[in-house]
């Protein structure tokens, strides 16, 4: 029998897992400056959370089955929704804000291609207890930072605010239900749809108009303070202080983009997505914003925001950008016993060298010249040969890379190959 994986799904091989370790642990060290602490829910939650108000983008790809005692139950889409509920049930009472990271794997049943998957990861923050404009601008700081970090140059970041849009349609009258369906139209670029909307008189326009807006903070602000006219928007001046608020933080690789919508139904505010050049159809590596969930989950009037990184596409946009640069492969050291009267004493000496340094043993029965073709297929720098000729705490040290040999002592070896 051959079996493959399930369609939509990766095997991560030693190289790549090794890569995404590093990215990993930078984005960990990035988060934690600045004050995030990692948490981890299950694998799967009850089907109500996620579709409470998670919208028909995520609804329509759920992996869902019943359990032996008929209970509904889905696979984790994505992560705000179960961190929120965590924060709920666990840490309500806690000061506020609580800042939470994680890094785990999510499930959507979607049509696979170059960059979507049907398992990927998510590396993501959610900051729950302030939306204000000094908490939005952090979460972008720190967006923009993770890839700073990483070395990733050639991306876009691209701000809007839903809070703004929505304000809009409540001049206009229109109301939350239907300002959600709206905003998914918009998320889909569907704006010809919104003519058969029955929207009041001029919304259309006014909604075609301020979601066509792009470019420079100031510019994009005055023609949206235009739109709105003599309505006062404590959004708009919340979004003009968040720009200025990121000007201080060192982040100004941006443009506004009053036409993000996102896929999902709990954004109320600020919206981001980062693009990376060269990958093609799915190139959106970071989506996020402030969002209310909290609420819907019974935990009082806790505003949020947050974003994840798709981490599958943050590899894919580090290996065609800056490449990444893969360890020479582990372990640095091969045991190699001359002769079968020589392979306890080879044993012992291994297991001495891995209290301190990474150390591998032949383990196939092969003689010296397999074995050391072996350790140059496998990259391995040098070679210890346990030689029947050599007594007592010696061995014979093989650099591979020289060729050169020379006789040291056991515990000399850590030294011995830097
Ligand atoms: P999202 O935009 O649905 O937002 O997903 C975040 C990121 O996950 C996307 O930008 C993308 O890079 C990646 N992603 C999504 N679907 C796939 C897929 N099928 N295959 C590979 N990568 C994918 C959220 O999930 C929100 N929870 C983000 C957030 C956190 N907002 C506030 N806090």
């Amino acid at each position: 029998m051959n079996f493959k994986k399930p369609r939509g799904t990766r095997d991560i091989l030693p190289n790549e897992m090794e890569a995404r370790r590093k990215v990993e642990g930078s984005l960990r060290t990035t988060f934690e400056r600045f004050g995030y602490r990692e948490v981890q829910t299950p694998t799967f939650e009850n089907l109500d959370l996620i579709t409470a108000k998670s919208g028909e983008e995520i609804n329509d790809h759920l992996y869902t089955f019943e359990d032996k005692s008929n209970r509904s139950l889905t696979l984790r889409p994505e992560l705000s929704a179960p961190t929120i509920r965590l924060f709920v049930n666990e840490l309500r009472n806690k000061p506020k804000p609580r800042k939470l990271y994680y890094i785990e794997n999510c499930f959507r049943y979607e049509r696979p291609q170059k960059g979507r998957y049907r398992e990927f990861w998510q590396a993501g923050v959610e900051l729950i207890g302030s939306c204000r404009p000094e908490a939005e601008a952090e979460v972008i700081a720190l967006a923009d930072t993770c890839l700073n970090n990483l070395g990733l140059t050639d991306y876009n970041l691209s701000i809007g605010h839903l809070g703004v849009i929505r304000a809009l349609l409540s001049i206009h009258e229109v109301g939350d239900g239907d300002q959600n369906l709206i905003i998914s139209f918009l998320d889909k670029g569907e704006t010809k749809g919104l003519d058969e909307f029955s929207l009041p008189q001029g919304a259309v326009e006014d909604l075609k108009k301020i979601t066509s807006l792009k470019g420079k903070g100031a510019t994009v602000l005055k023609k949206a303070r235009e739109i709105l006219s003599e309505n006062d928007s404590q959004e708009l001046e919340d979004f003009s202080k968040l720009l200025e608020l990121l000007k201080v933080s060192g982040v100004d690789n941006y443009i506004v983009d009053l036409g993000i919508a996102r896929g999902l139904d709990y954004y109320t505010g600020m919206v981001f997505e980062v693009r990376a050049k060269g990958l093609g159809a799915q190139d959106q590596i970071c989506g996020g914003g402030t969002y209310s969930l909290v609420k819907l989950f019974g935990g009082g009037d806790v505003p949020s925001c947050g974003f994840a990184f798709g981490f599958d596409r943050l590899i894919m946009a580090l290996e065609s950008k800056i490449g990444i640069t893969v360890d020479k492969g582990l372990p640095k050291v091969f045991v190699v016993p001359e002769t079968l009267k020589v392979l306890n004493r080879a044993i012992n000496i291994t297991s001495v060298l891995r209290k301190q340094i990474s150390c591998d043993i032949e383990l196939m029965g092969r003689n010296i010249d397999k074995s050391l073709s072996y350790a140059n297929s496998e990259n391995i720098s040098y070679v210890i040969i346990i030689s029947e000729g050599v007594k007592g705490d010696g061995v014979i040290l093989k650099n591979m890379r020289t060729g050169e040999q020379r006789r040291v002592k056991v515990k000399e070896v850590p030294d011995a190959i830097g």
